[in-house]
């Protein structure tokens, strides 16, 4: 597998490749690879002729009080993982190459509506962030799909309407939330959970259920259910963020006729926040 690390190296390689007509699949992430990301990689690798994997911490998208330095960074690991499931190319550029010197003073991408929601309120520039790096990745790459986990919907949700609006020629692809046998979903963030918290942290997912259980058993009334599952987790020891049942494409509040439901959790454990989701087809 190449590594690339500049901008002009990659494009020459790149259009090599859409000069021979391969279709061209990206996977974007902050590297410190994981069974999760390995999916995306693994989906990648079975629709598109060319895969390349960007591994970028991207600075705009951490908040003030996020400690961007403190991100776990595995480059020589997760080349290895990347190398072996037969992704073609890394691309794993400086802050300097995709920003310049100064992050702050580039130009950035806002999508209304949905980023202002939901982990959009906690944690406000992050989408912000999230869309302005997949953007200019975008440019770079002109991949003919990308794909993404549906463990960051909000996320997911926020790049398929950024596509839409800047009118990108790429096919956004969700792929299925990977979890550990106890139900958590797979996250970097799981190692820094004490063997305490690690017994509570499965919770979050088994309340998500529980949740979808009682809306599948043909209870409507969202709010109360809602108020129930952040008593739930709190109960449970987390500091819940927000339980919400939304409409599973808008992510507003889901009201009685709604037939396509997301319910949405975020929580702090210890040092760790989580979140994770549950989608449900109501017949
Ligand atoms: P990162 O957290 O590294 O995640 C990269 C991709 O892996 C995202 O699409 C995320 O949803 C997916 N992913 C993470 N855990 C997963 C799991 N358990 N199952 C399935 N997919 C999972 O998300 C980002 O990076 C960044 O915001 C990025 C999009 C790269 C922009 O900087």
């Amino acid at each position: 597998m190449q590594t690339i690390t500049s901008i002009s190296q990659l494009r020459k390689l790149l259009d090599n490749h859409r000069m021979a007509e391969q279709s061209i699949g990206v996977i974007p992430t902050m590297g410190n690879l994981h069974a999760g990301h390995m999916m995306l990689v693994k989906a990648a690798i079975q629709s598109c002729s060319f895969v390349i994997s960007t591994i970028f911490v991207n600075p705009l998208q951490f908040g003030p009080n996020e400690d961007i330095t403190a991100y776990p960074r595995t480059l020589n690991e997760d080349k290895k993982k990347l190398d072996i499931a037969g992704c073609n190319c890394l691309f794993a550029p400086s802050v300097e190459e995709i920003y310049g010197f100064d992050p702050s003073k580039s130009t950035v991408i806002q999508v209304p509506g949905i980023s202002e929601l939901h982990c959009g309120k906690s944690r406000p520039g992050h989408f912000e962030g999230v869309a302005t790096v997949v953007s200019k990745l975008f440019n770079i790459i002109r991949p003919d799909r990308a794909f993404f986990g549906l463990k960051d919907y909000q996320q997911y949700l926020l790049i398929k309407q950024l596509v839409k609006d800047l009118v990108f020629e790429i096919e956004i692809i969700g792929i299925e939330i990977e979890r550990e046998s106890d139900g958590l979903a797979v996250s970097s963030r799981n190692a820094y959970l004490t063997a305490e918290e690690r017994e509570i942290a499965p919770f979050l997912y088994a309340c998500l259920n529980d949740v979808a259980t009682a809306i599948l058993n043909n209870d409507r009334d969202y709010r109360r259910l809602e108020k129930e599952g952040l008593q739930k987790l709190q109960e449970a020891g987390f500091h819940p963020d927000y339980f919400s049942i939304c409409h599973a494409e808008t992510l507003q509040s889901a009201n009685a006729k709604d037939d396509s439901i997301v319910l949405l959790a975020a929580v702090t454990l210890g040092s760790c926040r989580l979140i994770d989701n549950l989608r449900i087809k109501i017949a």
